[in-house]
């Protein structure tokens, strides 16, 4: 072969790779994220909060073996959505890397420690409540614009994919936070999920009027199984049956809520995601799963490692993997992975009306 065809055969294969690559960064969907602690991927490092997972062990088993402000060891819900469809993970909005071309990512608004209320995670003082999250949304589509353009900005926000994980902390951190709280005094349970439901479609609502078409909404998971609340209020071990019950009346109302929305806009923009079900499959048959336990928390102290929080002074166990629970309130990156399974294919009692799979082909 002569050198001046191998520099011919080298020079089209970089071009060709060139193209593919920018085509692929082009096509690639951008992903939003908003919520608590669940999805968090750093915003609060930048607060004046205590809900912070900014030293160690916080991201033990990250790649760069540091904690980032993610509340797990490791991956977090959203990083496993991004490597799924095959984005970058989105930065945290407050991250000052979050420039240029990067905003075509997307973009982490997630803050922990908030809920759907203003009043839930008050203890947490300077946190961004869904009201912040949403001005900083359009900050963002501003600051977009400018580097895109309006209409590409409109298109990249429209084609995206959204996730919105809230509700855990209106009971956790506000209702059933201390014996009585404000809340209680105020409405029964049931009273309280059908007021949160109110709340929560004004959110949506608003969502979508910032321009969000595919959105995934998380239901609330099983609040009364959670290392947290076994050390507080389980004799044996067994799950909380009142804050199990407060979880079974909000995520029935959610997934009809949703179902109203959709119709009234004339189009499936929310999907429900049966989070309470995808996590109560590893927390009822752990050894299934390839979890020794779903009761201890990997990283913490006191009964089932449930008390206060995961610090570099805690019980740390010493395979996470084995953990179906990395700290008192989050599940380890193991179990997160189960639950995107379910998300990208579970069936329609997992996913209503679809899943990630069908929702991103429509
Ligand atoms: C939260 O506060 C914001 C700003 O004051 C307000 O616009 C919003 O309606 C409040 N939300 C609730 C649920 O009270």
């Amino acid at each position: 072969m002569s050198s001046s065809r191998v520099i011919l055969i080298a020079l089209t294969m970089v071009v060709v790779t060139l193209v593919t690559t920018t085509k692929r960064a082009e096509g690639a969907r951008a992903f939003f994220v908003f919520g608590d602690s669940l999805v968090d991927s750093g915003n609060n490092n930048y607060l004046p909060t205590t809900a912070r997972a900014d030293s160690p062990p916080y991201g033990i088993d990250y790649p760069t073996h540091r904690p980032t402000g993610r509340f797990s060891n490791g991956f977090n819900l959203p990083d496993l959505i991004s490597q799924h469809i095959g984005s970058q993970p989105t930065l945290p909005y407050l991250s000052p890397e979050l420039t240029g071309q990067r905003l075509l990512i997307g973009a982490n608004f997630a803050s922990a420690g908030i809920g759907i209320l203003n009043d839930t995670g008050f203890q947490f003082v300077g946190i961004l409540r869904m009201f912040q999250q949403f001005a900083l949304f359009q900050q963002y589509q501003a600051r977009l614009s400018a580097e895109v353009g309006e209409a590409r900005a409109k298109s990249v926000v429209n084609g995206a994919l959204v996730l919105m994980t809230l509700g855990g902390n209106d009971f956790v951190n506000n209702y059933f936070l201390t014996p009585v709280s404000a809340r209680s005094r105020q409405f029964t349970v049931p009273q309280y999920c059908r007021y949160l439901i109110s709340e929560y479609r004004k959110i949506l609502a608003r969502l979508y009027e910032l321009g969000a078409r595919r959105v995934l909404v998380t239901g609330t998971g099983p609040l009364g199984c959670v290392p947290a609340e076994l050390a507080m209020r389980s004799r044996n071990g067994e799950c909380v049956p009142e804050l199990q019950q407060a979880a079974q009346i909000f995520n029935p109302l959610l997934v009809q809520m949703i179902r109203d929305l959709n119709s009234q806009l004339g189009s499936d923009v929310f999907v429900a995601v049966n989070a309470f079900q995808m996590n109560m499959n590893f927390i009822t048959d752990p050894q299934r799963f390839g979890f020794v336990t779903s009761k201890i928390a990997c990283c913490g102290q006191g009964r089932f490692n449930g008390l206060g929080l995961c610090t570099v002074a805690s019980n740390l166990c010493p395979n996470r993997d084995t953990y179906a629970f990395w700290d008192p309130f989050h599940p380890s990156e193991r179990a997160l992975g189960f639950i995107v399974r379910d998300i990208f294919s579970g069936t329609s009692d997992m996913m209503t009306p679809m899943n990630l799979n069908s929702l991103l082909l429509q």
